[in-house]
């Protein structure tokens, strides 16, 4: 019998991405980029988008040192406003102008780090897609809410908040990651069950605003301890589209292994 589900699955390209965070010198951030791209010149066989997400500084020098590979930039924040005195920020223009072409938005660090919330991360969509550049919305539970069994709910409304002001064409744009606080950066991976329950009804959230067409075109990637060891599993779920990967995209060996289980 037809497997309806794997067959929306493999239409949708995968995106495995890299979030850099704060880290590396522009010396090491080089070394890296240069040492992932010659593994996946030889190495990498598929047609996933390969992005690495670096720190404002070093944008520039990647773009030009990934011309002819298969990597793209991308950055890790944008203002919501696009130009004047915000001191310290960089704009989505900006961005724009250097031909960055993806940005994460809504990472749990900036919700609570920064204190930003749904509103503004709204705002930074609407800055990030009027200027033609990717969002990569970010959205998902702390440890607290799982546990309280509230993490259905949150997510919903952080997806809700930060996007459905858009239009039907509008968050076709949008890639959406769903990253469980408690398993970024702690080594806790969600278990393939618990990514594929919460993406299906991410999926089923957009299908309910904007139709089931318009919900089987988005990616929805999984973030949280991501790993050589379990990127394959994760990524054969059936609403599971790639993966935002944080620590271990600072290997290069283990990001491109994590590249090469997108398929
Ligand atoms: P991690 O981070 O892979 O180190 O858990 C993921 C993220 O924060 O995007």
């Amino acid at each position: 019998m037809l497997n309806l589900d794997y067959n929306l699955n493999s239409m949708r390209k995968k995106i495995v991405a890299g979030n850099w965070k704060m880290n590396k010198t522009a010396e090491e951030a080089v070394a890296l980029v240069k040492e992932l791209s010659s593994i996946l010149a030889t190495e990498f066989k598929g047609d996933s988008t390969i992005l690495v997400c670096v720190p404002f500084p070093y944008l520039t020098t990647m773009k030009e040192l990934v011309k002819d590979t298969s990597i793209s930039v991308g950055a890790q924040n944008c203002s919501q406003f696009d130009w004047g005195a915000y001191t310290g920020e960089t704009s989505a223009p900006m961005l724009a102008s250097i031909k960055i072409d993806h940005v994460i938005l809504g990472h749990s660090e900036r919700r609570q780090y920064f204190g930003e919330d749904g509103k503004t991360i709204a705002a930074k969509v609407d800055a990030a897609l009027k200027y033609g550049i990717t969002p990569l919305f970010c959205c998902g539970e702390q440890l607290e809410v799982r546990e309280a069994g509230k993490h259905f709910d949150l997510v919903r409304q952080q997806v809700a908040e930060g996007l459905f002001h858009l239009n039907a064409e509008s968050i076709q744009k949008v890639v959406i990651a769903y990253e469980p606080v408690w398993a970024i950066g702690t080594g806790k991976t969600a278990s393939a069950a618990q990514a594929q329950e919460m993406h299906a009804l991410i999926r089923q959230q957009l299908a309910g605003q904007y139709g089931k067409a318009v919900a089987d075109a988005i990616k929805i990637l999984y973030g949280g301890s991501v790993k050589a060891d379990n990127a394959a599993e994760l990524f054969s779920c059936a609403d599971v589209d790639g993966g935002l990967v944080g620590g271990a995209s600072l290997k290069a060996r283990e990001f491109a292994e994590i590249v090469k289980a997108a398929r």
